[in-house]
């Protein structure tokens, strides 16, 4: 038991109604009755169940520290009820993100995604939820760069003290499952030469370079097409950024999402799109599949527990998060995420809308090169 407050976010997807657009609410309910038993029984100390399209995202606040195996267990034991309940009700994918039938003691590798922090809770400590919706890790890649490394996002970098001194990113190279740490700004450039290359590289972590503050957000990395050995998903990734007295300022890590990047993932793993920002409720894949989305929802971490607001149509003490993007401001984004997808959509079947050979989640090109080996002729 530590005296730190460990913040985690396991999700998965386990099933949904109609095709892959929601999980269904006796899913919802199923998890929030294990996670309010995971609370009796001292295994966390607070939660909240919340989803962005199909996939299920459990919050967890304790005192256990990143990838304990009872908080991972009890993710676990969630996910496969609620993936019982959709496999009973015949919905669609049922089970998609359960790659192994026992637990061992962490569900990495074992098909949910999980993004954890340990922190020292400061008097107040503000953290965003991001989680997003066909895509995968290095969609977040673009905006944190822009939130810690760039003082036209973050005026805080130039007039903050303790932003002043900018950041650490532990960037992983997710194909060879190698990471390293690097120093903005003196290498700002380095940075941004590996994370242009967002196939194969992504943001794992991001540290103040002030210890008491330390880390500064967390990224779910789990390639699923890499750890289950073949191409099965493309993470729909969650992160988690604290924010505001010497990080970014809430609205400074808002920010970049004004601006709908192009991220792969959309419709069958093997799209790019438009990044499209909106809140729970406007989550459901609603165009081709997509476009890909994400939700930001936001907590104070207080004295180990999720502090939102106080909901009416809850039980007392249920708290909910203020959702970022459901407001009107981000009208403007979300036009835009959808000209930008109209426009990539009408190329069909040729890149850029569809990804490079080696990232295609579907592919048919080997069976058909098999099949046109005979035919194919030298060129003189
Ligand atoms: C699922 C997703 C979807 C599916 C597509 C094809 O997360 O992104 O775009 O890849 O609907 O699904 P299947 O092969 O199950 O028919
Ligand atoms: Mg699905
Ligand atoms: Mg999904």
């Amino acid at each position: 038991m530590s005296n730190k407050v460990t913040v985690s976010v396991i999700k998965a997807d386990v099933g949904s109604v109609v095709g892959h657009s929601r999980p269904h609410p006796k899913m919802m309910a199923r998890c929030e009755e294990i996670m309010r038993d995971g609370v009796k029984a001292g295994t966390i100390n607070d939660f909240y169940v919340t989803r962005v399209g199909d996939d299920i995202n459990l919050y967890m606040t304790h005192f256990k520290g990143e990838n304990h195996k009872d908080v991972h267990g009890l993710a676990w034991e969630a996910f496969k009820s609620s993936a019982k309940i959709a496999k009973d009700m015949k919905l669609y994918a049922a089970g998609q993100d359960i790659l192994k039938d026992a637990f061992s003691g962490n569900v990495r590798g074992a098909g949910p995604g999980a993004a954890e922090m340990e922190i020292a809770e400061r008097g107040s400590e503000p953290v965003l939820f991001f989680m997003a919706d066909k895509t995968e890790p290095s969609a977040y890649s673009m905006p944190l760069s822009r939130i810690f490394m760039d003082p036209f996002t973050t005026t805080g970098l130039v007039i903050d003290p303790r932003a002043h001194e900018g950041f650490k990113f532990e960037i992983v190279d997710v194909f060879k499952c190698k990471k390293i740490v690097m120093s903005a700004p003196e290498e700002s450039y380095d940075i941004l030469s590996l994370l242009g290359d967002t196939t194969r590289y992504a943001i794992k972590r991001v540290f103040s370079k002030d210890p008491s503050l330390d880390v500064a957000a967390v990224v779910s990395t789990e390639k699923l097409n890499v750890c289950a050995g073949k191409y099965v998903g493309k993470d729909d990734p969650v992160a988690l950024v604290r924010c505001q007295s010497g990080f970014p300022a809430v609205g400074e890590v808002l920010q970049p999402f004004m601006f709908p990047a192009l991220v792969a993932g959309w419709m069958r793993g093997s799209h790019y799109g438009a990044l499209y920002p909106c809140s729970v409720d406007d989550s459901d894949p609603t165009f081709f599949d997509g476009p890909p989305r994400i939700v930001c929802l936001g907590f104070q971490i207080s004295n180990g527990k999720l502090q939102g607001c106080e909901d009416p149509d809850s039980p007392p003490g249920v708290h909910k998060p203020v959702d970022f993007f459901a407001g009107s401001v981000w009208d403007e984004a979300r036009r835009k995420a959808v000209k930008a997808s109209i426009y990539i959509r009408q190329h069909g079947p040729f890149m850029p809308s569809i990804l490079g050979p080696e990232e295609m989640e579907y592919t048919t090109r080997p069976a058909v090169l098999e099949k046109l080996t005979k035919r194919m002729e030298d060129i003189e």
